[in-house]
């Protein structure tokens, strides 16, 4: 797929470019999303209400890892994408992320107090304000998708559109968070269920990985990759996310909350189906490292161009917070 000469799966190329590459995602994001949300009406708009912009900005801006928008954006370079061009697609799907991440944490989902080291959107305002904060993240991120100055290019525009709501979605998060809120059993006279590993596994591609992999693969439509480069990079998103959700359930067990900003120690109390609870925790471990290494390995037919790539697989597994 590539001239570049090929990258043995097994070095850490690419580990030392990682963590400076992330914080420089991070930096330009967070301007990006500062620049976005503002007081001032656009064309079209009535007004902007200053609690309601005070809340999304809460629940946008300050933290987080970004890795979303790096995915995009590290895709879009394989290609030869300067990383300017490919922020503006990144933002929108950290604005679903960040738009999940209120929702999850209100008290008829996850109940969370303490999000990114902060308290959550409805502790800091309220309830209502929280699931609008949420709402006007999830449209400002399709809005961002649609403007001619993500892309000039209407029908890549509309590709990028299709493939962030799908994985938003019915059959991609929002269907995922249903099935983890079910797997606790509050449908079902309380009783949790008893999932299979591949119940979790497919939930957890929902929740988690379908946007991880519509990160990727906006960058794979950015860049105007083949139909091959395309499967190979879906298959990278897929592992990768499914690795990053293992790890966020073994942080859940062995990190601190200080570590995390956010609570911890807390799947289990709730009855959330995790690979820890199915597998146990060295089970769930072996099978995170394998998940990571399927995502290297999926990335084979690509060069040293890919390295970065390669090195956020490690990361989703390896990371500490
Ligand atoms: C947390 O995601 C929620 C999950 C999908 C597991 P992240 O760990 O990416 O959260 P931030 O964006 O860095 O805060
Ligand atoms: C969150 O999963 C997935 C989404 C927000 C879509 P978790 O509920 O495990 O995430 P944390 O642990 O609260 O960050
Ligand atoms: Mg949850
Ligand atoms: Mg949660
Ligand atoms: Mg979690």
């Amino acid at each position: 797929m590539s001239s570049a000469p090929s990258c043995d799966g097994d070095a850490r190329h690419g580990d030392d470019d990682l963590a400076s590459r992330l914080a420089q995602t991070a930096t330009e994001i967070e301007t990006l999303l500062d620049g976005l949300l503002v007081g001032e009406v656009r064309e079209g708009e009535i007004v902007r209400p200053a609690r309601l912009l005070a809340a999304m900005r809460h629940g946008a801006l300050g933290g987080g890892k970004r890795l979303r928008p790096f995915l995009t954006v590290e895709t879009a370079r394989l290609f030869g994408i300067a990383a300017g061009q490919a922020l503006r697609a990144g933002a929108a799907v950290e604005l679903v992320h960040c738009y999940s991440l209120v929702h999850d944490d209100l008290p008829a989902m996850d109940d969370d107090d303490t999000r990114r080291g902060r308290p959550t959107v409805h502790r800091a305002y309220d309830e209502a304000t929280a699931m609008l904060a949420g709402d006007t993240l999830l449209t400002l991120a399709f809005e961002v998708l649609a403007d001619p100055a993500t892309h000039p290019t209407g029908e890549v525009r509309a590709a990028m559109v299709l493939a962030l709501a799908r994985a938003s979605g019915l059959g991609g998060m929002a269907g995922g968070q249903m099935l983890d809120l079910a797997a606790e059993g509050r449908f079902d006279d309380g009783a949790a269920a008893t999932l299979s590993d591949a119940e979790i596994r497919r939930l957890q591609a929902m929740k988690t990985g379908a946007l991880l992999a519509a990160s990727v693969e906006i960058g794979a439509l950015l860049g105007g990759a083949s139909v091959a480069q395309r499967g190979a990079l879906a298959a990278y998103g897929r592992a990768l996310g499914a690795a990053f959700q293992v790890a966020d359930d073994i942080l859940d067990v062995e990190a601190s909350p200080e570590q995390l900003g956010k609570a911890t120690a807390k799947d289990q109390d709730r009855g959330k189906a995790t690979l820890v609870q199915a597998l146990g925790l060295s089970e769930a471990k072996r099978e995170r490292d394998r998940l990571s290494s399927e995502a290297v390995a999926a990335l084979e037919g690509f060069g040293a161009e890919a390295d970065v790539l390669r090195a956020a697989a490690r990361f989703a597994a390896e990371r500490r917070s």
